[in-house]
């Protein structure tokens, strides 16, 4: 099926490039508007194409010269890039052409941040810096020659000269051109030292700006502890003398996996206690893991072609998910990681932007770094490890890199691995990559001589992606409690591939109750029509941690609905059950933690709406601030007691004992100031010595409207940190009633400091706003407007990051009339704008269906 849009790439179109690239050899000579970049390519015939058309892709570039083999040669030029005539022999490409860093504000090919060079490559930003075969598919060794007047100046692989005003890199490993990379500046290296499980040294630096010295040392102990963990878990070492991270203020997205040369935004990075939070510490050390664990998935083994993205994507969440298990908590990083499925990767496979892991079709590949390719993408590869069981996953494993390395591959090429080991068809398995939408499973029991049958159903609502959705290999992990509590059967993996099916449990003295899809075994949606007192007997005696607190889930919205809909009170049998697990000291208490938290108003919303009701955002509102304030009645002194008990007098250390010590304290400190008028929040502002306390008492302040003074002491300490400042920009918008959510943004706007083409500000103030459920969806429809105000107007500038935020609306089908009719309003004044950007259009299109 092919749609209208005449830009569209289609996967079923893949042709090999015409060309081998045996070499390649770059000199830059730096200056933000005249920037001459010279490129030697050595280009021949690829025996594997048909195809032998000499197609280079190049934006924005300014051509001055075109030779092959010593002789000039006239190209056709075209906004994509150009085709000549070229022998039907190897032969040599020299070109150089003239770029302007300082007028790139979209962040993708050479750009300039605080006066540093960088770039950003992946998907398809190298064609802005040079006229190439700009395909993951085409693999060469490069080398680099920088010249500028910078004291550092870097790129990929291992330094081979460098004199004053100039250095020469050489990356011997051959990589696709998105993996290329270049920063030049005034910066300053916090360097440290890497020994390989045999024996290479390798040399570690993490280049800031000056005056981040501080903020360097936990990144650097996180790098390390990521290589010796794929040593130690996938048997992978580092392959280079040297590996550099560099931090920008001005990035698009979290990080890069450039080769030896990573380049991460420097929220993702910069870490200090006084100015991170114990969140901002776990996420920095996971993508610091996720970039370094590419240099094997992803770098050594590629991507053919983009639609395969999560072949390195999916399996790089996935194994970044299991370092941060073995570093910290297992059951509380599960927890986390299925919160954030929830929350981003079910509304975008719920709604009109739903596509498979491995899309088929696209306009803008950067539309596509999407949650459904990175984390439902690694969802999938968890289930592959649970089907095939562990030791076949690391044989596996083993076969993909030893028969792999160096190639760009495909889906195709990974199953494969997983078949030739096992040898266990896939075919069916790998509906996952193609079909889009969440399964929905529905359970049903039924007892009889000691034999418990669970029946499953399986039904994935067509979308436009798949229309005709076909049943799914599930694994469904299931144990079974006793009613004394004591469990019966162990977790079995129930292998479901057909419509409907049956399992049965023998042997059984009395009726027990079914634990299922324990540790989240299948990113599906489960219907299992419990009663509240089966509920709360899993809450109190599951022996699976995912799913006792998934009972706790499950009961706080069957909870809540009712205080949504007809404003009932709390249900006192749910609060004492909570009231004793978080009381519990057996327990972890990041885990009490999240027995805490609530599903998020949007989680309510798509629940009320597949339900098939109207979901009213102030009604939502008011139920979950019911639900708090009850909470906190529920607690009374003893939320006192609980956090008392959990104050941390030792020094600060962002590790995972700590920082679940904080989360339950301030989780607790939260439902005390709604009902001690704040007097314990503004004792913690006030006395706190790192950022996590801080920032929880501004909070808990904020939320009850007696935040003011504590919220100028905190802009008049922190107004020089770019990356606390982001903190004091959103959390005033996300801690906001929902009828000022929309003005407190708008006044955030006039601020001096809000320096709007950083996406990291402009995120800080619109990503809040549109995750403030009520705020963002009041019916006065202010949220929409001023969206889509500075949607139109970051767009000319950052086409990537306006298309990302664009997401905000992916919901908007939920609503009323009102609310749609509102929403449409504004979806077509953007797209109505002219020369809006490709990825814009094509994200507004899907969403406006
Ligand atoms: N490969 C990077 C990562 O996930 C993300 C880069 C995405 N860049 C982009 N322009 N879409 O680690
Ligand atoms: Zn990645």
């Amino acid at each position: 099926m092919r749609d209208a849009a005449p830009n569209t790439v289609y996967l079923s179109d893949y042709t090999p490039f015409g060309f081998i690239v045996d070499s390649v050899a770059l000199e830059f000579d730096l200056d933000p508007r005249h920037t001459r970049v010279k490129s030697r390519i050595a280009f021949r015939p690829n025996p594997d194409a048909t195809d032998r058309r000499f197609f280079l892709h190049g934006e924005n570039l300014r051509l001055i010269s075109a030779r092959i083999d010593g002789h000039d040669v006239t190209c056709t030029l075209t906004e994509e890039g150009l085709t000549c005539d070229v022998p039907d022999a190897p032969f040599i490409w020299e070109a150089e052409v003239e770029i302007a860093p300082i007028e790139n504000t979209a962040l993708e090919g050479l750009y300039m941040s605080n006066g540093m060079y960088c770039t950003q490559c992946e998907a398809e930003g190298f064609r802005k810096i040079t006229y190439y075969p700009d395909r993951p598919d085409v693999m060469s060794v490069f080398t680099v020659t920088i010249n500028g007047p910078h004291p550092v100046l870097l790129s990929n692989g291992n330094p081979v000269a460098a004199t004053e005003h100039q250095a020469e890199w050489h990356d011997p490993w051959p990589k696709p051109a998105y993996l290329f990379a270049l920063v030049a500046g005034d910066l300053v290296a916090h360097s440290d030292r890497f020994t390989t499980m045999n024996g290479r040294e390798v040399d570690l630096n993490l280049y800031v700006r000056p005056g981040d010295e501080d903020k360097c040392a936990f990144g650097m102990q996180a790098l390390k502890a990521s290589m010796k963990w794929d040593e130690d878990v996938y048997g992978r070492e580092y392959d280079l003398d040297l590996f550099n991270i560099v931090a920008v203020d001005d990035f698009n997205m979290g990080a890069m996996e450039n080769k030896g040369l990573n380049i991460f935004n420097s929220s993702a990075v910069l870490a200090s206690p006084q100015t991170s939070t114990d969140m901002n510490f776990e996420r920095i050390e996971a993508i610091i893991a996720h970039e370094y664990f590419h240099n094997w998935t992803g770098n050594r083994i590629t991507c053919r072609d983009w639609f395969q993205l999560c072949l390195k994507e999916g399996l790089t969440v996935f194994r970044d998910s299991q370092f941060t298990s073995d570093m910290r908590s297992a059951p509380v990083k599960r927890i986390a990681d299925v919160i954030d499925l929830r929350a981003r990767q079910f509304p975008e496979d719920q709604g009109p932007l739903s596509h498979p892991v491995r899309p088929e079709s696209f306009q803008e590949i950067n539309n596509f770094y999407t949650a459904t390719v990175y984390e439902k993408g690694a969802e999938v590869i968890r289930m592959l490890k649970t089907l095939v069981g562990d030791e076949a996953y690391d044989r596996a494993l083993a076969l993909y890199f030893d028969r792999h390395d160096g190639q760009a591959c495909t889906i195709e090429d990974w199953l494969k691995v997983f078949e030739d080991t096992t040898g266990r068809s896939l075919a069916q398995f790998k509906r996952w990559y193609s079909q889009a939408g969440t399964p929905r499973l529905k359970v049903s029991e039924s007892w009889e001589d000691g034999i418990l049958t669970l029946t499953f159903r399986q039904d994935t609502k067509p979308s436009a992606a798949s229309p005709d959705p076909k049943p799914q290999i599930i694994p469904i992990a299931t144990g079974l409690i006793g009613p004394d509590g004591e469990e019966v059967a162990e977790t079995r993996i129930l292998e479901m591939s057909e419509a409907t099916q049956s399992f049965s449990f023998e042997g059984l003295a009395r009726r027990p109750v079914p634990s299922i899809l324990r540790g989240f075994s299948a990113p599906v949606m489960l219907e299992h029509d419990l009663s509240d007192a089966d509920r709360t007997h899993l809450l109190a005696h599951d022996t699976d941690p995912f799913n006792r607190w998934e009972s706790a889930r499950t009961l706080a919205r069957g909870s809540l609905l009712p205080m949504i809909h007809d404003g009932a009170g709390a249900d006192p049998a749910f609060l004492d059950a909570i009231r004793k697990v978080v009381a519990d000291d057996t327990l972890d208490p990041a885990y009490r933690a999240l027995m805490l938290g609530l599903p998020t108003q949007s989680e309510l919303a798509a629940l009320i709406h597949a339900e098939g009701g109207t979901p009213m955002p102030e009604k939502i509102h008011a139920g979950v601030e019911a639900m708090r304030d009850a909470m906190a009645e529920t607690f009374g002194d003893a939320a006192q007691r609980i956090r008392d008990t959990h104050l941390v007098s030792a020094p600060y250390d962002p590790g995972a004992e700590q920082a679940g010590q904080r989360s339950l304290a301030n989780a607790m400190l939260s439902l005390i100031t709604r009902r001690d008028g704040g007097a314990a929040a503004q004792a913690q502002f006030d006395s706190a010595d790192n950022m996590t306390n801080q920032l929880a008492a501004l909070a808990a302040l904020l939320h009850i409207d007696r935040g003011s003074e504590a919220l100028a002491a905190f802009e008049a300490q922190w107004k020089d940190d770019r990356l606390v400042m982001d903190k004091w920009f959103g959390l005033q918008v996300t801690q906001a009633r929902p009828e000022e959510a929309a003005s407190v943004a708008e006044a955030l706007t006039d601020h001096p400091d809000f320096t709007w083409q950083t996406p990291n500000r402009f995120r800080a103030v619109f990503g809040a706003l549109a995750m403030h459920h009520a705020g963002f969806h009041h019916a006065s429809g202010k949220g929409y407007r001023l969206l889509a105000d500075w949607l139109i107007r970051l767009d000319p500038k950052n086409p990537q990051t306006t298309a990302r935020m664009c997401s905000a609306f992916q919901t908007w089908k939920r609503y009323d009339a009102d609310r749609q009719a509102l929403i449409a309003a504004e979806l077509d004044r953007i797209l109505s704008t002219p020369k809006l950007s490709r990825d814009t259009t094509e994200m507004l299109t899907r969403i406006r269906g």
